[in-house]
């Protein structure tokens, strides 16, 4: 398995990507796109960075009933991205028809992975709000199960949950992590951080890396520095 190095793309229009990745050269980085972009650019956004060589992340966590969740999965794969993924929440069945339609009539697809828990749901909110009475871990690798049971490749987690992941569902079970920083960085409003070279230690198959290199002053060279000690 190929560790890789994911740019999140934050941003809310199509010239500011443009702008950003003209910086990067020759160099044609795996970059993942959001919800802000995707909703202001609409596809034609993705036609244009995979025309350009780059491999995709549509992040748009899909959460539906299983047969628009299937029918909508059916359109995105035709986007030919890379990555794409939606809530483990929505069930066990909504995930098997997820990946019933993102297959091509080829037999490819996109790998398909699911989010367990957001990072920015508590465990007390978890307990009060969504009335989910078992600690935080047990839930994630749960819903890591379901997903794996469902036939998906991987989950989103922390770099600090990729061990019990991959405990639970297997080595080859991909772990897509985001929430990493530069030692000495600045954290902003992440909160359970890791480095690249521990993200790597910890069994991170991709790091999802956005405002380290988005907000540097030198993008390629930050972008270098991540590939770097992640290992490649
Ligand atoms: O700028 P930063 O490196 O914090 O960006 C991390 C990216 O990963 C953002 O696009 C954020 O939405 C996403 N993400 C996250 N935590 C999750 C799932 C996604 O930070 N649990």
């Amino acid at each position: 398995m190929n560790r890789e190095v994911i740019i999140a793309c934050d941003f809310s229009s199509a010239a500011e990507l443009y702008a950003f990745l003209d910086r990067f050269g020759e160099e044609r980085p795996f970059v993942k796109i959001g919800m802000e972009l995707f909703y202001a650019e609409g596809p034609a956004i993705v036609r244009e960075i995979k025309r350009r060589g780059h491999k995709i992340f549509l992040d748009l966590k899909l959460h539906d009933i299983p047969n628009t969740v299937k029918r909508a999965m059916a359109i995105l794969s035709g986007l030919n991205v890379d990555i794409i993924n939606l809530h483990a929440a929505g069930t066990i069945e909504m995930m098997r028809a997820a990946l019933e339609g993102l297959t091509r009539p080829d037999g490819s697809r996109p790998l398909l992975i699911a989010v367990t828990q957001l990072t920015s749901t508590s465990e007390q909110r978890m307990r009060e709000e969504l009335l989910i009475d078992h600690p935080i871990n047990e839930v994630i690798v749960h819903y890591a199960e379901n997903a794996k049971a469902a036939g998906l490749d991987g989950v989103v987690c922390s770099p600090l949950e990729a061990g019990m992941v991959k405990e639970a569902c297997g080595k080859d079970f991909l772990t897509v992590t985001p929430g990493v920083r530069f030692a000495g960085g600045s954290a902003g409003d992440q909160v359970r951080i890791t480095t690249p070279a521990r993200a790597r230690e910890l069994g991170s198959d991709y790091i999802v890396v956005g405002r380290p290199i988005t907000a540097a002053k030198d993008p390629l060279a930050a972008y270098r520095r991540c590939v770097e000690e992640f290992g490649g």
